[in-house]
């Protein structure tokens, strides 16, 4: 095997173990867990920090050589500009969904990407509710508890399923609200479920036809990014853009077709209010 598919390999039984240890974290403390807020409607709690440190010890364990970014680190812009010039980087959301977790809504996940020089090449999702593992290395397609994922073959967008994410401080007039309003009337319907990891694998998965957000940050997405195009669907950043992890948004689609018209409501959208 190449030095580099090896490391890969062993860097995927080491994610998947770490996710599945943070995931019972988050079970277990799912009754105590405590709450504060980050700023307005942005909340962590002691379960991201103890599921975070759970997973950076295991991979800085195996890979002492590696550098790690996980959303309640101290410094992530340090590690941004960084982040090209990292031969591997790990990045982590140790609890994508956490208002759903905090109401204990079961619609949460561990996300766990392995950069190499800034291109992702290992995704890692759990759903520790669902027992739900997806996993997608680069090149190799993409899992669903070992079964091959396959994106949605919809491609008109008045009989797709699409999901939007919102940051915590929307408001009456962001573009998000004016994009959701012409989504909602032109789509088959809508739905904001709380974990955009998750809506990237649903995308993959064909339970979602498509997807779109802005506002999101790397660790959001590194990993359900791969997931997603590793079983056939179409990303870009908005404007058809090539898709940028760094970037803060996406689009992303099952099809090509359904990509291009929901791209194409959502610039209109962006024009109407601009
Ligand atoms: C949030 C979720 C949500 C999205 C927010 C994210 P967090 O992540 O992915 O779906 O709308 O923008 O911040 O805070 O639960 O890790
Ligand atoms: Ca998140
Ligand atoms: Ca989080």
């Amino acid at each position: 095997m190449h030095k580099m598919d090896a490391l890969v390999h062993d860097a995927m039984q080491v994610g998947i173990e770490a996710a599945q240890s943070a995931g019972k974290i988050l079970c277990d403390m799912l009754e105590t867990a405590t709450v504060r807020e980050k700023a307005p409607k942005d909340l962590v709690t002691d379960a991201d920090v103890a599921a975070q440190e759970c997973i950076e010890g295991r991979i800085l364990a195996a890979f002492p050589s590696h550098q790690f970014l996980g959303e309640e680190c101290s410094q992530p812009d340090v590690i941004r500009a960084m982040a090209s010039n990292v031969e591997w980087l790990w990045v982590v959301d140790p609890l994508d969904g956490t208002v759903n977790y905090v109401h204990k809504m079961p619609n949460f996940a561990v996300s766990i990407a392995l950069m190499h020089r800034g291109q992702t090449v290992l995704g890692i999702v759990l759903d520790p509710m669902a027992q739900e593992l997806y996993v997608a290395t680069l090149g190799q397609g993409a899992t669903v508890n070992g079964r091959k994922l396959q994106s949605s073959t919809c491609t008109k967008l008045d009989s797709a399923l699409i999901a939007a994410s919102f940051p915590p401080q929307v408001q009456k007039d962001s573009l998000e609200i004016a994009q959701f309003v012409d989504i909602l009337v032109h789509s088959q319907s809508i739905r904001r479920l709380g974990s955009a990891a998750l809506n990237l694998c649903y995308v993959a998965q064909g339970r979602l036809d498509a997807y779109w957000a802005g506002f999101l940050k790397v660790w959001d997405v590194a990993a359900g990014a791969l997931i997603a195009t590793e079983s056939g669907a179409i990303l870009s950043s908005y404007g058809g853009k090539q898709h940028d992890p760094w970037g803060g948004n996406l689009i992303v689609a099952g099809s090509r077709q359904l990509h291009k018209e929901l791209s194409g409501r959502l610039q209109a959208a962006e024009h109407d209010i601009y």
